[in-house]
């Protein structure tokens, strides 16, 4: 059976890295590159943890593209000091794998985008599973793009949860103008994996020790990345269960394989750009109020079990 193509665009980050393995290493998905962009660290960070984390599970052959270094239009960017502490202890600079022997593609993320897209002929999965303004910016230079994709899952959003502010998740808080350019655009197929959803995914220590008993290069990888994340998320944004973390980015990939780990309903759903207290917030319009055709599958729930599952399957091999 062909194996599934996909492009991640990403801002590693502890969960991008184990999202950015398990495509790697998944026997049904072919990841055919990963592009970078400003996000839980400046982008130049972003794309030297992306090569050590695809150079550690073997996969040198899968190549990175540097992207955008700044939002849209929002100032205020690298985070400010509050929010940064959070994301800073989350992801850190630089991720603990061994540094990368081998360079970004000299091609930017944008330009790889549309001309990847423009002459593709396959099919090809975008995931962006970070702020939104390398897609907003190839949709600009080249407006097909939705015609041109398949479908899009995007990590990000929130309807009763908020993670960098009360109202909003940071990959949509990190560049609001951005996501309002994504959502309003007419992609074939848009799915969206909110915090409604990885929050009900949570990994835990014990699920960690599982992985690192696997004895691989992934499987030490993700429990070392998870282990962290469950740390921080104690001390300064505890789950529903203490002990346990989501696993954000990692679960819109293994939707990719086992459609089951996330359960969807169609919305229309917006990005507020205004709004001191709500710059950021995904309005996802539950209640058929605002007239507008939905255009999104929106996750409003996940399965742990078999999320974790196809971490312990896929992490137990090598390259
Ligand atoms: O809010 C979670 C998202 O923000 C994840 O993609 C994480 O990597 C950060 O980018
Ligand atoms: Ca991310």
């Amino acid at each position: 059976m062909a194996r599934r193509k996909l492009i991640l665009d990403v801002d590693t980050g502890t969960d991008d890295a184990v999202a950015i393995m398990l495509a790697a290493l998944h026997p049904a998905l072919d990841l055919v590159g990963c592009t970078t962009v400003n996000g839980n660290v400046e982008v130049q960070y972003c794309t030297d943890n992306t090569l050590r984390v695809l150079d550690h599970v073997g996969r040198k052959d899968i190549p990175v593209y540097e992207g955008l270094a700044r939002p849209l239009v929002r100032p205020d960017f690298p985070i400010p000091r509050a929010v940064s502490d959070l994301a800073g202890q989350i992801h850190g600079r630089t991720l603990g794998v061994p540094a990368s022997t081998r360079r970004k593609a000299d091609v930017g993320a944008v330009e790889f985008l549309v001309e990847t897209y423009r002459n593709a002929t396959d099919e090809i999965t975008l995931v962006p599973v970070a702020p939104l303004t390398n897609i907003a910016t190839a949709l600009t230079l080249y407006p097909k793009l939705v015609d041109r994709v398949p479908e899009i899952v995007i990590m990000g959003g929130g309807h009763e949860i908020g993670n960098v502010t009360p109202s909003a998740e940071f990959n949509i808080w990190g560049d609001p103008e951005a996501a309002a350019v994504v959502f309003a655009a007419k992609f074939r197929k848009m799915t969206l994996v909110p915090l409604d959803a990885t929050h009900r995914a949570l990994v835990s220590y014990g699920d960690c020790e599982k992985l690192r008993a696997l004895g691989t290069p992934a499987s030490g990888a993700a429990a070392d990345f998870i282990g962290h994340r469950i740390h921080v998320h104690d001390e300064i944004q505890r789950m529903a269960i203490a002990g346990t973390t989501p696993v954000h980015d990692a679960v819109c990939v293994g939707y990719l394989v086992d459609p089951k780990i996330i359960t969807t309903r169609r919305h229309h759903v917006a990005v507020e750009t205004g709004g001191t207290l709500t710059v950021g917030r995904t309005v996802i319009d539950t209640h058929f109020r605002g007239g507008q055709e939905p255009q999104c599958d929106v996750a409003f729930d996940a399965d742990a079990g078999r999320f974790i599952a196809l971490l312990l399957e896929t992490f137990k091999k090598r390259a």
